[in-house]
């Protein structure tokens, strides 16, 4: 074929292949397939040295005009590849700023650490401090210490997950009190949260849960300043009409015992379901610190009285947000945790 007619029908085939191209990677490929190196027009070029020598200034010229209108035509449609694929790239990525924003959670105390937090700010506010002491203990700091050695019948009181003889999980946060006493001399005040362990389990028990126990001696302090401060403390947590009362009870490391109810913040007093048609509901144990404990840690029960109180805080976070089943302050449940805000 004569090199003419190949330059024309290069000239076609570069418009034909052009008509079909959608994209600019597209337009790269045909591009090198007729500029690159070993392209169609660059094999053309290779053949100019066959050319006879009259003819050399025509095809050469032929051929120049071939290459720049063909790289003109192609940087005309790059120009407008790249335009439009740009616009669509814009299109895409456009951030509507009227669209509402995604939410993130915020999370939410659970209702024991709430009571809790609630209590030690209460107490801490009439200046007691915290001790927390350890969740595995001595059977001596547990029971013995507390006025209850190994053959008392109130041991039954609290079934005990024991470890061995003398170790066992923690039936009560009383046992902070001992530790307590008898690394530090009256005035005593102090507040002891912690996990406790029984082998019990229904709708009001679990076989963990949580207690908060406090413990104050010094010289003079009588069950008159353990109910004063009880009133304190349940108008703080249960609202300002609430009242407190006594009733007789029996703790071996407290002589006198006491459960104390508080009146029914429900219905204030008159009966309902709440506090079961009596009108009070019962809040947490406590009493007079039995000389026996005292003397036991090197306190002179005849110098220094004291009180001691416990109470469990899932109680108190159940009847304080109506709570009816211990169960669900241990799942875990999302859907029930967020209800409580601070
Ligand atoms: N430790 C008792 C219990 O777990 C509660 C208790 C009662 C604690 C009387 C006290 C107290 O400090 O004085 O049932």
């Amino acid at each position: 074929m004569e090199i003419e007619q190949d330059i024309r029908l290069t000239d076609k085939d570069v418009d034909e292949a052009l008509m079909v191209v959608t994209s600019s990677k597209q337009l790269q490929d045909v591009k090198m397939k007729f500029l690159g190196k070993t392209g169609r027009i660059s094999e053309l070029m290779k053949c100019m040295r066959d050319v006879i020598a009259e003819k050399k200034r025509e095809v050469g010229q032929m051929l120049n005009e071939l290459r720049v209108r063909t790289e003109d035509k192609f940087n005309v449609l790059n120009e407008k590849f790249k335009k439009k694929e740009l616009e669509e790239r814009y299109a895409s990525e456009t951030i509507d700023v009227t669209m509402p924003g995604k939410k993130s959670e915020s999370g939410s105390f659970h209702p024991n650490t709430l009571v809790r937090g609630e209590l030690i700010s209460i107490f801490s506010g009439m200046g007691f401090e915290v001790f927390e002491g350890p969740e595995i203990e001595n059977d001596y700091y547990n029971f013995t210490a507390l006025n209850t050695p190994a053959d008392h019948p109130a041991r039954d009181m609290q079934d005990t997950f024991y470890l061995s003889p003398e170790l066992l999980l923690r039936t009560q946060t009383s046992a902070g009190q001992i530790r307590v006493m008898e690394n530090k001399k009256p005035p005593i005040k102090i507040l002891s949260p912690g996990k406790v362990y029984r082998s019990d389990d229904d709708a009001t028990h679990s076989p963990m849960f949580s207690q908060m126990e406090g413990l104050v001696v010094d010289k003079g302090i009588t069950l008159c300043d353990l109910k004063g401060m009880l009133d304190e403390f349940a108008k703080k947590v249960f609202g300002d009409d609430v009242k407190t009362r006594l009733r007789p009870s029996y703790f071996p490391f407290t002589e006198p015992s006491v459960e104390v109810d508080v009146s029914c913040f429900e219905c204030g007093g008159k009966g309902c379901r709440l506090c079961k048609g009596t009108g009070w509901i019962e809040v947490l144990g406590a009493g007079m610190v039995n000389r026996r404990v005292l003397e036991g840690c090197d306190i002179d029960p005849d110098k220094y009285s004291g009180f001691a109180f416990g109470m469990g805080i899932e109680r108190i976070a159940m009847l304080k947000y109506g709570i009816n089943n211990m169960k669900l302050l241990f799942e875990g449940d999302v859907r029930f945790l967020k209800q409580f805000k601070d």
